[in-house]
This record gives structure tokens, sequence and C-alpha cells, in this order.
């Protein structure tokens, strides 16, 4: 994927290793994108520090902090790289966030505050990163994804309020699509099976899905961020063109099956 080499592509998302995201940057670094990487805070200095070491491989040109629950926040971010650059080609939005007691129990309980919190920090924040990034990707194009998850669409055992925060952004995917089609820029999200990471771990009995996912999957498997990885970069690169406002699995085959 040549014409990746020298675009310049701001990914979030990166907590640690296991982080999607985290596999995301290391295969544009391997295309030579220029990375700028922005991580959540936590209210600590000392955060910066892990994750400037974290990615050093892939070279970041820029190591910005980011609450997307912050107005002002994502504002700053983007205010940054357009301070620096000028313009941007790839935004990469990999951020989910719900109250650990949500994801566990019945749906029927969800609190307002914790479905108000589910949805800006996983689903409106796209919008707004979008909002912001987009002057600077109108002159060359862009391509801005996001990572959602199956239950979405299909109840899936505990995943309750982020099975709402999820609709709401394949919804926000598409709107979004159709607002800046054309000016060149495409939106999409990529819906994985589960992977162990971080973000999962606060989902109750999330072993029980990978395994869900593993036996009823066409390929018999679970997917590797790697792979998920690989579509980001096909998604980011012009081999995509053609593709805007889609949710595209990469789950092994698993979203066929009842
Ligand atoms: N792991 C899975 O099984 C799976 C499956 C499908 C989709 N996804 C989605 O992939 C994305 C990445 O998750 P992951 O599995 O790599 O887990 P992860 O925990 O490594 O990443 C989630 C990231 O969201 C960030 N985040 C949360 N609140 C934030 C805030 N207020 N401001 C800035 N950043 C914030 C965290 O710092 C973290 O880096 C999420 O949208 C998740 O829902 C994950």
């Amino acid at each position: 994927m040549q014409d990746l080499k020298g675009k310049i592509a701001l990914v979030t998302g990166i907590a640690n290793k296991r982080s999607i995201a985290y596999a995301i940057a290391q295969d544009f670094a391997r295309y030579g994108v220029r990375l700028v990487i922005a991580y959540q805070p936590f209210g600590k200095d000392s955060e910066e520090q892990k994750i400037k070491k974290l990615t050093a491989d892939f070279r970041p040109e820029l190591l910005i902090p980011l609450d997307a629950a912050s107005p002002k926040s994502i504002l700053a971010t983007i205010g940054q790289i357009k301070k620096k650059f000028g313009r941007m080609h790839v935004l990469v939005h990999s951020i989910a966030g719900a109250k650990r007691e949500e994801l566990a129990g019945r749906f029927v309980d969800t609190s307002l505050e914790g479905y108000l919190l589910a949805q800006q920090i996983s689903a409106y924040s796209l919008i707004e990163l979008t909002r912001a990034a987009r002057p600077l990707m109108l002159e060359e194009g862009g391509s801005v994804m996001t990572l959602s998850y199956i239950g979405s669409m299909r109840v899936t055992t505990n995943y309750n309020v982020m099975g709402s925060a999820k609709a709401a952004l394949e919804a926000n995917v598409r709107y979004l699509a159709h607002d800046m089609g054309e000016e060149n820029i495409r939106v999409n999200a990529i819906s994985p099976g589960p992977v162990r990471t971080l973000s999962a771990s606060g989902i109750k009995d999330f072993l029980f899905l990978l395994h869900q996912s593993r036996e009823l999957s066409a390929l018999k498997r679970n997917v590797t961020t790697d792979e998920i990885a690989h579509t980001a970069s096909f998604l980011a690169s012009s081999l995509s063109s053609g593709i805007t406002g889609q949710v595209i699995f990469v789950d092994g085959g698993y979203n066929n099956y009842g």
C-alpha cells in the first residue's frame, strides 16, 4: 500500500500493546504513515512517558493527551495537528467507554448517567473529532474510521449499554459519510470479532463471547489485532476509494450465523 507513505494519521485509543489501535499504528508505521498518537491521560503525567515508550518503534511525530469526554480537549488535539502539519489524511477513532456496572446484569436497569456517558465517549466523540478534523482533510481528501461491534445489532450478553452506543456509532458513520462524500472524505466502521483487550475485560463473561465467536464463525477461530489492522490500512489507502458509510466485519464470518 505505497500510497500510505507520507500520509498523516491521528490514531486514538492506544492503552497498551493489546489495544486494537496499537496494532493499527504498527501497521500504519510499516507503510510509512506519519503518526500522531492521542492517548487518554487518566489525569496522570506519567501516562505520556508510558505511551512514548510503548510507541517509540512507530516514531510518532506528535503525542497528544486526549479526553474524548471533553470538547475542549478534542479541539486542542486537532489544533495541535493543524499547527504542526496544516493537514491530515486519516483519523482512527478507537475509543469506547462505559461504567463497568452497566456491562453486566439487565439492560432494563441502565441508568441515564451511564447511558449518556457511553454515548458521549463511544459515539458522539466520533462526530466531534470528525468535525474538527474535516477542515484539515478538505484539500487532499481523507479517511475516517471507527471500531464497532456486532452487539450494535444483535443482543449480546452483558454488552448492554455499549450495544446502544455502537448502534448510534454505526448510524453516525452513515450520516457523516453522507455529509462529507462530496468532499472526498470517507467514513467507515470496522466491526471485529472479540479480542482480549483492556476494554473487553470490562464486559462480564467476555471469555464466553470469545468462545462463541470461535465456535460459530466460518473460520473456526478468533481474529487477531493484526487482521483488524490490515483492514484499517486498506481503509486508509486509496485501494478502498469506493467504500464509504460501511460497517466492515473482520470476524471470521461470525456475523453470518444465527
Ligand atoms: N476488544 C474487542 O473485543 C472489540 C471488539 C469490537 C470492537 N471493539 C472496539 O475497539 C475499540 C478499541 O478497544 P480495544 O478493544 O482496543 O480496547 P482498549 O481498552 O485497548 O482501547 C479502548 C481505548 O479507549 C480509550 N478511551 C476510553 N475513554 C476515553 C476517553 N474519555 N478519552 C480518550 N480515550 C478514551 C482508552 O484509553 C483505550 O485506549 C473500542 O471502540 C471497542 O469497543 C473492541
